[in-house]
């Protein structure tokens, strides 16, 4: 039976709080949101306990889970190291959306890191989360709440739709804010490298670590070739039932192909959806699912697993993306985009 708290941000409820930290201390599992998506927590330092993760998400065990904490001392017993690299990401950017890869500690069991010598570390910057993992008194291991392969919860009935019965207890609060996931920034190697793009930009990395490399698999369909340095990477991800297509090039020649292939695929029966800005929505003939501004990244990122899940709420059979520009989040909303379509892409250009 899964308990639902729910609590508001602004206003905790320490009591239930206290709760779920008890049950997290004692073994269990609870899903808890964070500024970037909803996380299925359990005590990291119990292996017993992150089975439990692995099993309720249907998640491959070579997959690593990165660790939660609610400040700097509890990053301590878990690395071997924090060097310059982290230091100055972690004053920069934690609490906030970014997990930091360092050398792992003997303390972290085997099961969390999938048997790699380093661990992934996250300082939420979410009340409750935060409030959380200082009340359980032991550091988080969480993943997000979805059942694997599925886009990330960023909603309160996201996480109740994948995960109700499979875990103890979901405190349900309001939406996530970044709404894609935190960027995993690997400092072991030579050059800090990105393995996953999120809610850290790579040009804030930058402006703080000078140069940093993105993992080339971020970037490309990983293949025989490329392979990706974060596990969960080379995964199929973020995919709805619906088949995604993404369409990139001028507004107006995107809409244009984008309402001429929708005919198409209308007459030979198939139900359609555009995602498209605010800016271009009034472009279309077909359904709409509005996905924020292109002026404001934030709006996209923030609505953009909301909107995927949406299409299978409404059985559509193929859904066209609106490409958008890949600077600052617009790297994590593309990567996430892109594997969502299985990296079907359309690309439209001016004569
Ligand atoms: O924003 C987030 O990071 C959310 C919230 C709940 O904190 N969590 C999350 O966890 O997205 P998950 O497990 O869904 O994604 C973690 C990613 C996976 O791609 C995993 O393979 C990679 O980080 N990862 C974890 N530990 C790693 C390690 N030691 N080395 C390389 N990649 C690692
Ligand atoms: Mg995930």
């Amino acid at each position: 039976m899964t308990e639902i708290y729910r609590i508001d941000e602004n206003n905790i409820d320490d009591h239930l709080l206290l709760k779920a930290g008890r049950i997290l201390w004692e073994g269990g599992t609870v899903i808890f949101p964070t500024e970037t998506v909803y996380g299925l927590g359990a005590n990291a330092l119990d292996s017993a306990a992150v089975n439990k993760i692995f099993k309720a998400k249907g998640r491959p065990s070579d997959n690593p889970l990165i660790v939660h904490v609610s400040e700097y001392d509890g990053i301590l017993p878990l690395v071997s190291e924090i060097n310059e690299e982290a230091k100055t990401l972690i004053d920069k950017f934690m609490p906030g959306p970014i997990t930091i890869v360092m050398k792992k500690s003997a303390a972290v069991p085997d099961e969390v890191t999938a048997g790699l010598d380093t661990v992934g570390i996250r300082m939420p910057s979410h009340r409750i989360a935060s409030r959380l993992i200082k009340l359980a008194g032991v550091p988080v291991a969480a993943p997000s709440a979805n059942i694997s392969g599925k886009p990330s919860p960023t909603r309160p009935e996201h996480v109740i739709h994948d995960m109700d019965g499979k875990v103890d207890v979901i405190i349900a609060d309001g939406i996530c804010d970044v709404g894609v996931e935190s960027t995993v920034v690997d400092v072991t190697g030579e050059v800090p490298m990105v393995l996953r793009p999120g809610g850290i930009t790579l040009e804030e990395l930058r402006s703080v670590l000078g140069h940093v490399e993105v993992d080339p698999a971020v970037l490309k369909e990983p293949s025989k070739n490329l392979v990706a340095r974060a596990p969960g990477m080379k995964y199929t991800h973020y995919a709805p039932d619906a088949e995604v297509v993404i369409v990139s090039g001028p507004a107006d020649m995107v809409a244009e192909k984008i309402n001429r292939l929708s005919k198409e695929d209308i007459a030979m029966g198939r139900k359609v959806a555009v995602l498209a800005s605010n800016e271009t929505k009034g472009l279309y003939d077909i359904m709409v699912v509005p996905i924020g501004s292109k002026e404001d990244k934030l709006s996209i990122s923030a609505n953009l697993f909301a909107a995927l899940r949406k299409l299978d709420d409404m059985d559509i059979d193929r859904a066209y993306a609106e490409a958008v520009d890949e600077e600052g989040l617009g790297l994590a909303i593309m990567n996430r985009l892109k594997k969502a379509a299985g990296y079907k892409i359309i690309r439209v250009s001016e004569k």
